[in-house]
């Protein structure tokens, strides 16, 4: 019989720890809404100790999912796991995952302890979290490096204690398909209660194995699979959870296993994800690239042609992607574009259909064919709203090839409206140091990207800025035709952010 896989999502939380990402709470919130819509089992919300924010989303995320069970990380000690349950206690499923590294490297280097303390320790906390919660998942860190014989000892004492998970980390993304399999295998075989937890693995992508590692240690009885949206996380990231469902679907007829994933709202989540995190996607990303689906050769497209099969093992609908020919212009009325965002897995209240409209409208005024990424982009741009304390009103720049550019700005600030004037190189910088003296603050930008939402000069460009201010890092978005209009925006945005949070 066909076996059941559970997805363990770790975007809010591993995923989070991607370097230069930084998720505000009603941010995670929205993640945690779509995450619970592509019915992923578990939601590892955050790590409740870590920060103020960590543990309000955590809070948040615990009042408002019900259907996935709720899970925060917290190390192998009182204050963590007290940390984690005071904002987990409010969901309808709650889970305490708690970590202690079991790998001589660390223990000896990181830990400064003993095996045996290790071991006491774990087995302690283990035993105080299930005090507050039923839910216990454990990890050993470093695992894939462990002493197997070690292992299994602190697996076998763990679940003793009540861990209802046992989580098997590959934390330096080492390990290899087949030996990682073995590994499985001899916790399977070795672990004398084994059969009263649930295996589950979590794999890095430092060697780009992390996927096959995955499916490798589902082959050997793993049945819960760690990852995150877009192969986010720590460094070269997690597992990626598309690319684990589709080859669990796809490959069915090998690996007779399958998940509760809705795969068809594969696309949207994704780039729901990359949108909020300013990660993009690269364009040959299995499963989510822009990629993924197209077929450049002339083999290919004549082979696609006579039938799909031949050079296609999936469905681009099978992921959300719409083959659709019918584009939205000037003319379409505001019942077309509803229809529109509820194919393409927007389901938008009124107040937001309304606003997303009207920008609609203004882009359909300056461009014939609206397709359906710029519909994405538009309604991806205020997927959260967020209060502007900083108004735009206006900006104006002054550029050439034989110049110093200039730029004017005017923004509002409660009733006060500011104008400021500056140069710099090129028009980006210039506007964007004047938009700094509108509102008096230095801000640090660490990043900016451009990218054509579509094909054609009269594509929307769209804008992803960084920026840091005393090491928090907030992003911002702007879309725009204009491609000095959309800067702008998501300079302002991202200055929003930081306002909200930090004034
Ligand atoms: O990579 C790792 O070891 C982790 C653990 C906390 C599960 O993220
Ligand atoms: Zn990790």
């Amino acid at each position: 019989m066909s076996k059941k896989i559970q997805i363990f999502d770790t975007t809010l939380r591993d995923g989070e720890q991607t370097p230069g990402v930084s998720l505000n709470v009603q941010e995670k919130l929205e993640i945690a809404k779509q995450l619970e819509m592509l019915e992923v089992d578990v939601i590892e919300a955050g790590f409740p100790i870590a920060s103020n924010g960590d543990f309000e989303a955590v809070k948040a995320i615990a009042k408002e999912i019900k259907k996935p069970i709720i899970n925060a990380l917290a190390r192998a000690n009182k204050k963590d796991i007290d940390r984690a349950w005071e904002a987990l206690k409010y969901a309808e499923r709650p889970r305490i995952h708690t970590f202690i590294a079991t790998s001589d490297i660390h223990m000896k280097y990181k830990l400064n302890m003993e095996p045996e303390e290790v071991l006491k320790r774990a087995v302690e906390m283990v035993s105080y979290a299930k005090t507050l919660c039923d839910d216990i998942e454990f990890s050993p860190e470093d695992g894939s490096r462990t002493c197997p014989e070690f292992l299994y000892k602190v697996l076998e004492a763990v679940i003793d204690a009540g861990a209802t998970v046992v989580n098997i980390p590959d934390t330096v993304g080492y390990t290899t398909p087949v030996e990682f399999g073995e590994f499985i295998r001899g916790i399977k075989e070795n672990v004398p209660n084994i059969d009263k937890a649930i295996i589950s693995v979590h794999c890095h992508n430092d060697l780009g194995l992390a996927v096959a590692n995955s499916l490798a240690a589902i082959e050997n009885g793993a049945e819960q699979i760690e990852c995150a949206v877009n192969g986010l996380g720590e460094r070269a990231g997690n597992a990626s959870l598309e690319e684990i469902v589709m080859a669990l679907k796809t490959r069915k007829d090998y690996f007779d296993c399958y998940t509760n994933v809705v795969s068809e709202k594969i696309h949207r989540v994704s780039s729901m994800v990359s949108h909020l995190t300013g990660v993009s996607i690269q364009a040959n990303k299995a499963i989510v690239g822009v990629n993924a689906f197209a077929h450049e050769s002339g083999i290919h497209q004549h082979g696609v042609l006579m039938k799909k099969e031949t050079y296609e093992i999936m469905t681009p609908e099978s992921i959300g992607l719409k083959e659709n020919n019918m584009v939205l212009g000037k003319h379409s009325g505001r019942h077309a574009f509803q229809e529109r965002l509820k194919e393409l897995g927007y389901n938008l209240d009124n107040d937001r259909i309304n606003e997303a409209f009207k920008i609609f409208k203004d882009l359909a005024d300056k461009k014939k064919e609206i397709s359906d990424k710029d519909i994405e982009a538009l309604v991806n741009q205020d997927v959260v709203p967020i209060v502007e304390k900083y108004n735009l009103k206006s900006f104006q720049v002054i550029t050439g090839n034989n110049m110093v550019s200039t730029a004017t700005v005017k923004v509002k600030n409660k009733d006060e409206v500011i104008q400021e004037a500056a140069c710099g190189d090129g028009p980006i910088n210039a506007v964007f140091n004047a938009i700094e003296r509108t509102i008096g603050v230095n801000v640090k930008l660490e990043d900016y990207a451009l990218k054509a939402i579509t094909s054609g000069k009269d594509a929307l460009g769209e804008v992803t800025v960084k920026i840091d201010r005393d090491g928090n890092k907030f992003v911002g978005r702007g879309i725009s035709m204009d491609v000095i209009e959309a800067s702008v925006k998501a300079y302002m945005n991202a200055i929003n952010k930081m306002a909200s949070e930090i004034n």
